[in-house]
């Protein structure tokens, strides 16, 4: 199988597997990914076709839907491309990087890098942020019942990652405990251009808030 086959049978493969999957994680995010993904390793010295499978393959099966088990999506990778014939090598580097690039492995020390890694992390982080990122926070939002905002607990900073969780903290506190550190978090140069200009929309988009928010505008 040549390599544009191989991208169109895991296009089909991951359509189907993220058929039901909720807003966030659906098949348009993998889409978006894959997009931001190509952009950025046009001026990247790196090996196109691990950034592409790693794109279309990070978000195959979230731990959050499977009991928190953080192997499943590496396993359902592993065994599509193995049932392709695809190298070893290549499986191996295309585990590494579902296995490594979530936000949860952003808390803590990588065990892994590459330059594939860092495309397909900064692709996944540009999607998080910017007018589509608004869009995501408060989509999470909703389906958590979560207020947009309470000026009363204005963005708590110092919250662990538990408290948080457990908190039924309004959607605009995403965006200080998140939204508005990656920029600062990107790998590559591409990335880092691109983050500044959405995390600009994203100034933008808050100072407009508070401002309708008080009835100033
Ligand atoms: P990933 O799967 O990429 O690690 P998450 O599953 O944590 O990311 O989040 C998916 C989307 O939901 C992102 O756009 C993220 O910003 C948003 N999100 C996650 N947690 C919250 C939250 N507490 N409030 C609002 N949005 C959230
Ligand atoms: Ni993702």
């Amino acid at each position: 199988m040549n390599t544009s086959e191989l991208i169109n049978k895991t296009i089909l493969f991951v359509k189907q597997q993220l058929e039901n999957a909720e807003g966030g994680h659906d098949w348009f995010h993998i889409e978006r990914v894959y997009k931001n993904a190509l952009l950025i390793a046009k001026n990247e010295n790196c090996d196109r076709t691990i950034v592409q499978l790693g794109a279309l393959l990070h978000d195959i099966a979230d731990s959050k839907f499977h009991n928190g088990d953080e192997s499943i999506g590496p396993k359902t990778a592993r065994e599509f491309l193995t049932a392709n014939e695809v190298d070893e090598s290549v499986i191996q580097h295309v585990a590494k990087i579902i296995e490594n690039i979530s936000f949860k492995g952003g808390n803590f020390e990588k065990n892994f890098h590459s330059i594939e890694l860092d495309v397909v992390q900064d692709a996944d982080r540009l999607d998080a942020i910017g007018a589509i990122g608004v869009a995501r926070a408060f989509n999470y939002g909703g389906f958590k019942n979560r207020a947009l905002y309470n000026p009363e607990i204005a963005p708590i900073l110092n919250m662990s990652k538990e408290e948080y969780k457990k908190s039924t903290a309004p959607t605009i506190n995403h965006f200080y405990e998140k939204l508005l550190l990656l920029k600062d978090k990107m790998n590559t140069q591409t990335g880092k251009k691109i983050a500044e200009e959405r995390h600009r929309f994203m100034e933008l988009f808050l100072a407009q808030f508070y401002a309708e928010w008080e009835g100033e505008k």
